[in-house]
């Protein structure tokens, strides 16, 4: 059983063939990130134009690297939500129209939750890419850490899950994205934030842990404290403007500020994770987000945690279409229903 994922929520263009929710048959992703660079961010409406450009060559890509033509195709599975409204539109408007071209069903997709079945990938042939041996077991404890969301969610079953808690305001990426835009380092902040502690100290700097129910995040506060840390710094009051904060800063400075940024911002994910684990006793613990890719992040989750964690390999932590295809797989396997081809519409604000 074979079904095609698509994948079209942020600036990623992305589609994927996966066969019976484990087999990896191919995995095309085409970002327009580029394109963003100069602006410090995603801007919409050129994502959503990069989108339309390369949809197309992409899910034929797809197709041709599968060795699949339409007809070996059971099943079409597109990201309906959460994410960029334009950008969304235009992968469901093209999986819709395949759909009915075509006769498949079609199956729509909660990116979040697509985000762990990035980790029900076990086998492939495609070059560079490191599968778990195993898919998880239920219960199975998710860390969904991105750009746009974090969230602690145990799933008793496929379809069968609870969301224990998430962030009341930031996304954990998006304080990354945000500190790296204080501290003048490139978008996305992710990435570059973790290569600049690198050379830092992690405990030069005490920032503050927002104090959250149980499972609640929070980091618009940590994102603050980072900002009055800079200013303090260099000397400056508070109404010193923060773009003209990174040319006054130091390397040194920098790499200690991202350094200590960092210990914290994982530090809070991995204490609640820890208390999750103590709580409900998963089988399997699973990471999945772009923030997956953290090595920091699994530093500290390995020490906390007694089970082996799985984190999907890289190119699978941010966004793409295998892990929708992995999850059209199961909604197919599982008898779940189809949608409507001429009726799915978007949900930009889609929650767990
Ligand atoms: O899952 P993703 O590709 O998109 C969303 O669904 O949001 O995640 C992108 C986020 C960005 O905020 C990026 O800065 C962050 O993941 N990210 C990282 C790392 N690599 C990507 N954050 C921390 N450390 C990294 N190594
Ligand atoms: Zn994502």
């Amino acid at each position: 059983m074979k079904i095609l994922g698509i994948e079209t929520s942020c600036d990623e263009t992305a589609a994927a063939v996966v066969e019976d929710g484990r087999r990896l048959l191919s995995s095309v992703v085409a970002s327009s990130m580029d394109l963003h660079v100069k602006y410090g961010g995603v801007v919409p409406e050129i994502a959503a134009r990069s989108h339309i450009e390369v949809i197309l060559p992409v899910i034929q890509q797809a197709l041709d690297d599968s060795s699949s033509n339409w007809g070996d195709i059971d099943g079409i599975a597109v990201t309906y939500g959460a994410g960029l409204g334009g950008s969304l539109l235009i992968g469901v408007m093209t999986a819709r129209t395949l759909a009915i071209a075509l006769g498949k069903p079609l199956y729509a997709i909660n990116h979040v939750e697509a985000h762990v079945y990035a980790n029900f990938l076990t086998e492939t042939s495609l070059p560079g890419l490191r599968l778990p041996d195993a898919q998880p077991k239920f219960p199975l404890l998710a860390i969904i850490v991105s750009g746009g969301h974090s969230q602690l969610v145990l799933f008793h079953d496929h379809f069968d899950y609870a969301l224990l808690g998430q962030t009341q305001d930031d996304a954990i990426g998006e304080a990354f994205d945000k500190v790296a835009k204080m501290l003048g380092l490139p978008y996305p902040g992710g990435p570059s934030v973790a290569k600049a502690a690198k050379k830092g100290d992690p405990l030069a700097f005490q920032l503050p842990k927002a104090k959250m129910d149980k499972y609640d995040f929070s980091f618009s506060g940590l994102k603050t404290a980072v900002l009055r840390l800079a200013q303090a710094q260099i000397g400056e009051s508070y109404d010193f403007p923060s773009t003209k904060l990174p040319e006054r800063l130091s390397e040194p400075q920098k790499a200690n500020i991202a350094a200590s940024f960092q210990r914290v911002a994982i530090e809070t994910i991995v204490a609640k994770a820890r208390l999750a684990y103590e709580e409900f006793a998963p089988a399997s613990v699973v990471i999945a987000g772009g923030v997956a890719a953290n090595q920091e992040l699994r530093r500290q989750l390995t020490e906390a945690i007694p089970l082996p964690v799985e984190y999907p390999d890289t190119q699978l932590c941010t966004d793409n279409g295998a892990m929708v295809a992995a999850l059209g797989c199961f909604k197919m396997l599982r008898g779940q229903p189809a949608v409507d081809p001429y009726t799915l519409d978007i949900d930009p604000s889609l929650s767990m």
